[in-house]
């Protein structure tokens, strides 16, 4: 196993009813809290009410900012900065699924970040001289609502330029990790099925990624982050037509819940590199045509799994098709992902997105701009080259 350093030092507070410790929470690191969440958070139901509520009893005042949408850009985390400093906050607490976490993250530093805040985003992997990580952040406090990105245990934030529609990241553990995350199941009860199916793909692809891209010539023995993986796709996986059919079950949803926090909070790839090429094909579906992140990994996870069928047989792949669906045949294998996909009412091909063949180039070039390193290529075990990303987009017409 290779050497590492592992950091996380997120307080998860798990459990049904949890989201009354807000209060306690948030006032051990401030005063005055920016709360961010969407622009329509009547789905919420009473929920801010009863933050509100806790807050005050706790002596921590607030105001909030509800103004993420799906997908945030660059401009909600301008105005959330402006109305932060307005109203002199010290902490930012987050309230939703990935994309009001990752703005609340953006926030949090950006209140503190002297330069164009499009500089403290990764809008370039070939031109690291236009990037400038921020250095402090703001305490942020979590209340992830969907199970999905793990953005409530990770130092990560994604977020896409209006005005280039590049869709890019920022990963930076000295600032950006919550202080502590409030994981209450029973805030995920209402979640429609749609939603709850794509947020489930998506953790699952986080880590079937790390799975697809290590190998044992990079990385030495991968007998444990193999079984560690495996069992975290597996518990979501299987479980995705149980929470359909039982979405008041806050045992199931608990489980859900955890296990995407597991997925992606740097437990499963220590001594290993997170290369993310999928997610840096599905981000160009996602600024560009508007699809559901986790519906862009379901066709791009069977995209790589027919590409590497047909052109590079890769005992990754294979072993994972075997492990999963029983069979080393991995057009076989995406054939039965697909089905499953499909039944839970997910997108498999970027058609479906409104892409044509006449938009791969566009796709491709996008791919190129943000997500290429400086040799050309998009990383990954192996390094892909742009045709390679054309071919990948084509399969999943
Ligand atoms: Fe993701």
């Amino acid at each position: 196993m290779n050497s590492f350093e592992f950091y996380n030092p997120v307080k998860i507070v798990f459990g049904v009813g949890s989201v009354e410790q807000i209060g306690i929470e948030v006032s051990k690191y401030g005063k005055k809290a920016l709360i961010v969440s969407y622009d329509d958070v009547s789905f919420y139901g009473d929920l801010f009410d009863r933050i509100h509520v806790k807050l005050r009893e706790n002596g921590v005042a607030y105001a909030d900012y509800f103004g993420a949408t799906a997908n945030p850009k660059i401009s909600e985390a301008v105005k959330g900065i402006e109305l932060g400093k307005k109203e002199e906050v010290d902490t930012v607490i987050g309230v939703g699924g990935g994309s009001a976490m990752d703005l609340s993250k953006v926030i949090a530093a950006g209140i503190l970040y002297p330069h164009d805040l499009k500089r403290m985003i990764k809008f370039s992997h070939s031109d690291d001289s236009w990037f400038i990580p921020p250095t402090q952040a703001l305490p942020i406090i979590m209340v992830p609502t969907l199970p999905a990105t793990a953005s409530e245990m990770n130092a990560t934030a994604v977020i896409t330029d209006d005005d280039t529609l590049r869709k890019s990241y920022v990963w930076e553990p000295a600032c950006l990790y919550p202080k502590t995350s409030i994981l209450d199941p029973v805030l995920t009860l209402t979640l429609p099925a749609y939603q709850t199916a794509c947020g489930a793909i998506d953790a699952v692809s986080h880590v079937v990624e790390p799975f697809f891209f290590s190998d044992e010539a990079t990385y030495g023995n991968l007998e444990l982050h193999d079984h560690m993986q495996f069992g975290v796709i597996r518990a979501i996986y299987d479980n995705i037509p149980k929470v359909l059919e039982n979405p008041n079950d806050l045992e199931l949803r608990g489980l859900m819940q955890f296990s995407a926090t597991v997925g992606l909070n740097g437990w499963l790839t220590c001594g290993t590199q997170g290369w993310t090429p999928m997610h840096q094909m599905g981000h160009v579906l996602s600024s560009h045509y508007k699809a559901t992140h986790g519906a862009t990994l379901a066709c791009m996870m069977l995209a790589w799994m027919r590409y590497f069928a047909t052109k590079k047989q890769n005992e990754r792949f294979v072993k994972f098709t075997r492990w999963m669906f029983d069979t080393n045949d991995l057009l076989k294998a995406a054939d039965i992902f697909e089905e499953k996909i499909k039944s839970f009412n997910v997108q498999t091909r970027i058609s479906q997105f409104g892409c044509s063949e006449d938009s791969l180039e566009e796709l491709t070039q996008g791919v190129v701009d943000v997500s290429f390193s400086a040799d050309g290529t998009l990383a990954s075990i192996p390094p892909i080259t742009r045709e390679e990303v054309y071919e990948i987009y084509k399969l999943s017409l």
